[in-house]
């Protein structure tokens, strides 16, 4: 560990965090310090298990942590992130950036007040699958891509997470709390989105727990459960985007883009690794492995970030792709309300490739 390593401090010690800490530890440039929560016991346990200090959010806001990363569910991101940014702390955040684009420019506003970065999951796009993708379509070798499928499809998160009445809320659903991984994906890989239509129900609008601590607990659905959107980029390729809480199984792929010269699948986008494979033309598929940032890398954002603010440079998992990747989620769900395209109103730029000298300059287990 460097001894200019920049202090971390977490807000928020639930399901996600042991996720973030151990992924964190594989970074040299990062030091996670403290963690706190509204919950003091959740914060002492976590503290406890990870050499951790335990503290308040007002003690960790006054602490000398440089950046604070918020793991608080959705509903929270808004109110939490600001007090952060208030305090003149950088924030990284969660997915999504708020539970709804109004939200997500009140956040964008108050950093911006307070000269201070955002920065937002997901980060996977930074990983070796995503990066490979991305090295591959600038290379040329598929030509434009002209149109591309998306599909995340599951029967929701009902059996496995502590708490999950939240990914019925707004906020959260298929498309905000997974699409966002896809949709971030395909900016970072295709540009920004110019109009989205949209269509979305929910197939109950009661669930019941189907097992663990929770089993038979009811959870009232307050957001669509299946959303399939229809994404128009910029750069004029056509995708769709289906996401599901409503479905067993399925034998879709997580992305496939189509290029005038030849096609290309993807891994889950919420993963930093996995093959790809592709083809020119109409020739056999070949896989393409990538080799590094293919590990339980959660937390890479949160490095790249503070490498870039030590850099003077922009950070890639940033606010204005959070924001625009944000709007599309909320423009796709008032297209599928009044059953009509929406013009996006934000934009941004696709983030830099990460570079070789990230890894070399911050020693990280890549692999990790
Ligand atoms: N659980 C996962 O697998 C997973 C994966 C990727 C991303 N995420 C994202 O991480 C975030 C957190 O998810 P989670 O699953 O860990 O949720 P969780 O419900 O398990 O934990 C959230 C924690 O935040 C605390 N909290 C809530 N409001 C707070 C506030 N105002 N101030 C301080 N603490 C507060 C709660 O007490 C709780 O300990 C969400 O944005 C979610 O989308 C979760």
């Amino acid at each position: 560990m460097s001894e200019k390593a920049t202090k971390l401090g977490i807000i928020g010690a639930g399901d996600i965090f042991p996720a973030y800490a151990r992924g964190l530890a594989a970074f040299g440039n990062v030091q996670l310090i403290a963690v706190a929560d509204a919950r003091a016991e959740a914060a002492t346990a976590r503290a406890a298990e990870f050499g951790l200090l335990a503290m308040t959010p007002a003690e960790l806001l006054a602490s000398e942590a440089e950046i604070i990363i918020n793991l608080t569910p959705p509903a929270a991101h808004l109110a939490v992130g600001t007090e952060v940014l208030r305090a003149g702390k950088h924030l990284y955040t969660e997915k999504p950036l708020a539970a709804s684009y109004a939200e997500g420019q009140a956040l964008m506003e108050a950093a911006a007040r307070s000269g201070r970065r955002i920065g937002c999951a997901p980060d996977t796009f930074l990983g070796g699958a995503g990066q490979a993708a991305r090295a591959l379509l600038d290379s040329g070798r598929l030509g434009r891509i002209v149109a591309g499928q998306a599909c995340m499809m599951e029967r929701g998160p009902d059996d496995w997470h502590p708490n999950p009445e939240f990914f019925y809320r707004p906020g959260a659903g298929p498309l905000m709390d997974m699409g966002v991984y896809y949709l971030t994906q395909l900016v970072q890989l295709l540009g920004p989105v110019r109009r989205v239509s949209g269509m979305a129900h929910s197939s109950w609008l009661q669930r019941t727990v189907p097992r663990g601590p929770r089993q038979g607990q009811r959870i009232e659905v307050q957001t669509p459960t299946h959303v399939v959107a229809g994404l128009e980029f910029e750069a004029g390729a056509f995708v769709t985007l289906s996401t599901s809480f409503d479905v067993w199984k399925h034998k879709n792929s997580h992305i496939e883009l189509y290029g005038e010269q030849g096609s290309v699948v993807l891994p889950d986008p919420n993963q930093f690794g996995g093959d790809l494979s592709v083809c020119e033309c109409d020739g056999d598929w070949q896989d393409l492995a990538p080799r590094t940032f293919t590990g339980r890398l959660r937390g890479l954002g949160v490095a790249e970030m503070a490498w870039a603010l030590r850099a003077g440079q922009p950070h890639r998992a940033n606010g204005e792709l959070a924001l625009h990747v944000l709007e599309i989620m909320d423009a796709t769900l008032r297209a599928a309300e009044k059953a009509s395209p929406v013009l996006l109103g934000t934009r941004c730029e696709r983030p830099a490739p990460l570079p070789l000298s990230f890894a070399q300059q911050i020693a990280c287990e890549v692999n990790a």
